[in-house]
């Protein structure tokens, strides 16, 4: 238990500190003391210093390298083959996410409600991909592509226009950049494993294998083209 002197102790800081701000009185009416902690200890300056990227110094890292911060047991050529698959599958599984969202928008018809909905939660589902794939990038020690600028400059996904378009165009496009990173995916989980990096190459086909696999089939059965109240 505190002693009643000690338990007094406070009460007296917060005494202090509360007359503080009167001797400041004069300073904050002239606004002299702009940026320093209004109301409080104006010896501290609460001033946030803004603008800083307009004279930056040079980047922490530069894309394309790959640094040997992390001890992962995986050679700097290794890393280097890796990070160079895995922003290529980065920047198309961004592009792929994000035609996901326009089409959940966009899309109209009969099957609007369930293409809606599905399309929705293929893009969450693309989005939990992105940040795997980003954050692996990171831990070989490269750099991630994220800006939308540079992804639609690395992606290999045909640009989709901003038109609207019908719903079987819009499934059409969807299956084909299911395809085109599928098709990378296959050749990057091998290269992954002829080089020993066994947390790409899982990720590539636990993650991103079955991922794009499974949206393939749910994408696909929708242009079937199948009889709906009379069978023939
Ligand atoms: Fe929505």
């Amino acid at each position: 238990m505190a002693s009643p002197a000690k338990a007094a102790a406070p009460k007296a800081a917060v005494a202090k500190k509360t007359a503080a701000p009167k001797k400041n009185e004069s300073a904050l009416a002239s606004g002299a003391n702009a940026g320093k902690g209004a109301g409080s200890n104006a010896a501290v300056d609460i001033q946030p210093r803004l603008n800083q990227q307009q004279n930056a110094p040079m980047p922490t890292q530069r894309y394309g390298t790959v640094s040997q911060r992390l001890p992962i047991g995986l050679s700097e050529s290794t890393r280097q083959e890796s990070v160079t698959m895995l922003n290529q599958l980065l920047a198309d599984t961004i592009t792929l996410r994000d035609m996901y969202k326009k089409h959940h928008w966009q899309v109209v018809g009969p099957t609007f409600y369930q293409l809606h909905l599905l399309f929705d939660k293929h893009y969450e589902e693309q989005s939990v991909l992105v940040d795997a794939i980003a954050e692996r990038i990171q831990i070989l020690g490269g750099v991630a592509i994220a800006m939308a600028h540079d992804v639609a400059e690395l992606s290999t996904i045909p640009r989709v226009p901003r038109d609207r378009e019908e719903a079987p165009i819009q499934v059409s496009r969807l299956l084909d950049g299911h395809q085109r990173i599928l098709k990378n995916c296959h050749d990057y989980a091998d290269k992954a494993d002829e080089c020993g990096d066994d947390g790409t190459n899982d990720l590539i086909v636990s993650q991103l294998v079955r991922t794009n696999e499974m949206q393939v089939w749910f994408v696909a059965e929708h242009v079937v083209d199948s009889p709906l109240t009379q069978a023939e």
